[in-house]
């Protein structure tokens, strides 16, 4: 697949809600991948145990296109959903929906004028917040050591990190299932930090 250029999420465009509200099954467990790309995590996931759904939220159209033809394509219950994940979950989903929320590989931003631009922040966290069931888990990967910082002043005390405060998971990706950002780190030896929160 082709992949191109980041937009901008604060482009005032992205301010409103043009996605499609993803058809959940009554009494099957989601799992909702943010910022999904491709959802190759979300595939592989579904392959594993089709007997949930599977949802991505992602803001660039272009791959949102991609997962919908991939879910056609392959039958598993893969669903992307085109949205900004700072602004429109409340619009997306009901308070409680998701069973587990993965944040793998947020995009860096790099350069230092763009850092408004990152996804991990507390404005994510209460999103998240409101979209994570009462017993849910929220699992978060970067390569990139500032998403890393983000991340653990994002997301605690709100959840409860599961290696101890400010302490990353050193136990590796437990699902058995790699996002294609995680997969390239790997391959390419990037170090990645782990964290595994529940409520
Ligand atoms: C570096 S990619 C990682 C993709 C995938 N999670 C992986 O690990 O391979 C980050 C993705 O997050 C998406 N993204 C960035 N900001 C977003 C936002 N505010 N809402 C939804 N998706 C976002 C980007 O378009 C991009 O596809």
């Amino acid at each position: 697949m082709r992949v191109r250029q980041h937009v901008n999420p604060l482009d005032v465009f992205f301010e409103t809600f043009r996605g499609t509200v993803p058809t959940l099954r009554a009494g099957h467990p989601m799992e909702l991948e943010i910022g999904c790309a491709d959802a190759q995590f979300l595939f592989e996931r579904a392959a594993q145990d089709p007997s949930r759904d599977y949802v991505g939220v992602e803001i660039r159209e272009d791959l949102v296109d991609y997962v919908v033809k991939k879910a056609k394509k392959t039958g598993l219950p893969v669903q992307p959903v085109w949205c900004h994940a700072q602004l429109h979950m409340k619009q997306v989903f009901a308070r409680g929906a998701a069973s587990r929320v993965y944040v793998n590989f947020p995009d860096p931003w790099f350069k230092r004028r763009h850092h408004v631009r990152r996804m991990v922040d507390a404005v994510l966290a209460e999103q998240i917040d409101y979209v994570l069931a009462h017993d849910g888990e929220l699992f978060v990967q970067t390569d990139v050591w500032d998403i890393a910082i983000d991340a653990l002043s994002a997301f605690e005390p709100r959840f409860v990190n599961q290696a101890g405060e400010w302490t990353f998971w050193k136990q590796g990706n437990p699902y058995g299932v790699r996002s294609w950002r995680e997969q390239n780190a790997e391959e390419t030896g990037l170090p990645v930090w782990r964290l595994l929160y529940r409520r």
